[in-house]
């Protein structure tokens, strides 16, 4: 049984992560808390923790990255949601036995130290739905 703990993270596709990041400094009232590049994934990525909860800016490196035909087909904006849950495995099984899609079959390492899965958009009303699980060292 696994547990969906909080709302971790919002993802938002941008084209320049320089310039995004000085609206979320501004309204924010701080820099990034984190910062890396995502090798897997090709994408750079900035995060700011806010209270329980953090924005994930992702700016794609190459034609090839999911952001950057993100934002070539729709254009910059909300891209994902994230919840925390305890055992991606078992949520990822149990998902899938009520019918709904997973882009990757297994769960792979994603941005801040978390493994990673996303629900198809098709069976979720058009919400790309992240789960992620801490790993722990
Ligand atoms: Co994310």
């Amino acid at each position: 049984m696994s547990e969906t703990k909080h709302i971790d993270h919002i993802g938002i596709a941008v084209k320049d992560l320089e310039a995004s990041k000085k609206l979320y400094n501004s309204i924010l009232g701080k820099t990034p808390d984190k910062e890396e590049i995502v090798a897997s994934e090709n994408v750079k990525v900035a995060f700011y923790t806010y209270g329980d909860t953090k924005l994930e800016l992702l700016e794609g490196l190459s034609e090839e990255s999911a952001i950057r035909k993100f934002v070539e087909k729709k254009g910059e904006g909300m891209h994902h949601i994230a919840f925390e849950v305890s055992d991606i495995e078992a949520s990822m099984r149990k998902m899938q036995a009520e019918g709904y899609r997973l882009i990757k079959e297994k769960a792979g390492k994603g941005a801040d130290n978390k493994l990673v899965n996303f629900l198809h958009p098709k069976e979720t009303g058009g919400v790309l739905i992240e789960l992620c699980q801490t790993i722990k060292n």
